[in-house]
């Protein structure tokens, strides 16, 4: 990994919920600032569990930081809570896509703007949603709960962006999405990253999609990480060729759906 300074560095950490439940154990990543960093791993790995962790979301759920660190610009931040956490710079967008449904797309947006300390405007702030996200704008005034699937996906991520982070921490993003839109709401999460800077740490059960963005990913089984690498040599691991990317022989393509349907065997193998 390059020398770049570290906009979060995860040390060693162990997670527990209701204080018994050990959930991840001794957990260690590295996200340079300005990277896309990817944290890959089957369903119930413990890959939210991390990014809450970071967030301060898992006090919302009863789980704590039980041993190791978190540093966020290297200021400890596992002992803050949520909302002093987003302040500094770090947003999260969970799972599931959960948009105020009754609200307008735009108002949704909005929402976003609440948390943020700079003096930028609220209507500067939907400008550059609306720039990278020209699909909103179209359908700032419908319901939010009305929009597809993928336009709620892309209200979640502008919601976030209207925070104006340092760091978005991205929860599976491609989940029950279509593979076009996949495609479109990863460019602009690239776009995201080069021209905003924005730093991303992105967790995905498709490993495939995850490698095509972040040059760098962790592997996560059974809440430990087993394996971090390029995207380049993770490609090439047979391990990873067989188990996260649904592909026989590098550089051999199979539909979304075989990977689905590995995703599903293995979750029924652990
Ligand atoms: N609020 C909670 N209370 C107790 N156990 C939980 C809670 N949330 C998640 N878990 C457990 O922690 C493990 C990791 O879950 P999670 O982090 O959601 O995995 P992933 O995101 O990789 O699918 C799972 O065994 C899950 O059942
Ligand atoms: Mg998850």
């Amino acid at each position: 990994m390059s020398k770049k300074e570290l906009i979060l560095k995860i040390n060693n950490i162990e997670v527990k919920y209701h204080e018994v439940i050990l959930v991840i154990k001794g957990v260690s990543i590295e996200v340079p600032e300005g990277s896309i960093i990817a944290l890959l791993g089957a369903n119930g790995a413990g890959k939210s569990t991390t990014l809450k962790a970071v967030s301060g979301l898992l006090k919302h759920e009863d789980g704590q930081v039980t041993d190791g660190s978190i540093e966020f610009l290297g200021q400890r931040i596992d002992r803050m809570g949520p909302e002093k956490i987003a302040k500094m710079g770090i947003v999260q967008v969970i799972e599931g896509r959960r948009v105020f449904e009754h609200l307008t797309v735009e108002q949704n947006l909005k929402v976003g703007a609440h948390m943020r300390k700079d003096g930028r405007s609220i209507k500067d702030s939907l400008e550059m949603v609306y720039h990278y996200f020209p699909r909103l704008k179209e359908k700032r005034n419908e319901v939010a709960g009305l929009v597809s699937g993928g336009e709620q996906q892309m209200t979640v991520v502008g919601r976030a962006l209207m925070t104006r982070p340092k760091l978005i921490l991205l929860d599976e993003p491609s989940m029950g999405l279509a593979p076009l839109l996949i495609h479109e709401i990863f460019n602009i999460i690239m776009r995201l990253n080069q021209e905003e800077k924005i730093s991303i740490f992105l967790v995905e059960q498709n490993a495939k999609l995850a490698l095509s963005v972040a040059p760098h990913a962790y592997v996560m089984e059974n809440g430990r990480i087993v394996m971090d690498d390029s995207a380049e040599k993770l490609k090439e691991n047979p391990d990873i060729k067989d188990f996260y990317l649904g592909m026989t022989d590098f550089g051999g393509r199979k539909s979304f759906r075989d990977v689905k349907h590995y995703k599903r065997r293995k979750r029924w193998l652990t």
